[in-house]
């Protein structure tokens, strides 16, 4: 008898009807006296007590399901005038489920709208570019290492035309096309030949700050980037700087904050040492500003760059850089958020 219930309750979920009469007829021929489920209950007498408990529970089953089935088929379909079946056509529409944000765009949009309540615009750049702008004018040696094959991708064959390898190039554009005071951002994707692994990837998002005034001094520099740490990963955070070495910064410095985790605790984020590195910056190196036609006993200034995805690791925890650009819904969803 199970096996037959089973038939009985593949018919009735394969049953598909395209108008009201068909209902009707399935209606008969399943649930009326005479009916195949009716007939089941007829059967149902002859078995032993122990047989009905299974058995009775399956049948009232089969008939629930079956007479759900056939109430929500009446409902979806109306009868018009010269009784031919349609679509009810008042029936409200299935709502669209709305996307999310890619976790970059939230936090280079977050990384903005700080940097825009301390007066920086945004600006835009190619990100196919020139030697000179990607290097020369941002003061690189002819043979430093970074013109390399193995770091940059070259689109000429006289290695002219070039995939920026960071948004540096923005900067050597702004100096020379406008005139100081300049206080912009630059964000965007950059190219780098490197092998994909958890920690690099062929292609990333930086974004660059520039700040060219008069009189604008290393302390301005530090307090910016300590108004963004805090703003970023909380009022707590803590920043330091340590000496470091770009070719169109002079001095230059590379910034770390607290760690996020563990606060500066020491934990296995921050390798015990507390801290995390986040972006490079530094004063504009007289050259640049002097290729750029800028003079630079009249103004100074400040840059920085930092890696979109490296913060956004930071902030919401991720360990694995190519999750980043896989698509995998079950990663993207869970950044249900409006920014
Ligand atoms: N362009 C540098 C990099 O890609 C970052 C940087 C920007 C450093 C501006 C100093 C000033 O690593």
């Amino acid at each position: 008898m199970i096996q037959r219930i089973k038939e009985l309750q593949k018919l009735v979920e394969e049953f598909s009807p395209v108008n009201i009469a068909e209902i009707e007829e399935f209606r008969l021929k399943f649930l009326s006296k005479k009916g195949l489920i009716t007939e089941l209950f007829n059967d149902f007498r002859t078995l032993n007590p122990e047989e009905k408990k299974i058995v009775g529970v399956e049948i009232n089953k089969l008939k629930q399901f079956t007479t759900d089935k056939l109430n929500e088929l009446k409902s979806s379909l109306v009868v018009s005038d010269n009784s031919e079946v349609e679509l009810d056509l008042s029936r409200p529409g299935d709502s669209f489920k709305l996307g999310t944000r890619h976790p970059i765009s939230i936090v280079r949009n977050e990384i903005i709208s700080i940097f825009t309540r301390l007066g920086f615009v945004v600006g835009d750049g190619a990100e196919i570019e020139d030697d000179d702008h990607n290097f020369s004018k941002l003061n690189f040696p002819d043979d430093h290492p970074a013109r390399d094959m193995q770091d940059t991708f070259f689109i000429s064959s006289d290695m002219n035309v070039l995939l920026r390898t960071h948004t540096s190039s923005v900067q050597a554009h702004e100096m020379s096309e406008l005139k100081p005071p300049i206080r912009s951002l630059a964000p965007g994707r950059v190219y780098r030949n490197e092998a994909i692994s958890a920690r690099a990837h062929c292609l990333f998002h930086q974004i660059e700050g520039l700040y060219v005034d008069k009189n604008v001094s290393f302390a301005d520099l530090k307090q910016t980037l300590d108004y963004f740490a805090k703003e970023m990963f909380g009022e707590k955070t803590k920043i330091r700087l340590r000496p470091s070495y770009f070719p169109f910064t002079e001095p230059s410095a590379e910034v770390d904050v607290s760690c996020t985790l563990c606060g500066g605790k020491g934990c296995n984020v921050c390798k015990e040492t507390g801290w995390l590195e986040i972006l490079g910056c530094g004063m504009v190196d007289p050259n640049v500003f002097e290729t750029a036609g800028i003079d630079p006993n009249v103004y100074s200034g400040f840059a920085f760059g930092m890696g979109i995805e490296r913060i956004t690791m930071l902030k919401y925890g991720i360990k694995d850089l190519r999750l980043f650009f896989e698509n995998d819904l079950r990663f993207l969803e869970q950044f249900n958020t409006a920014y």
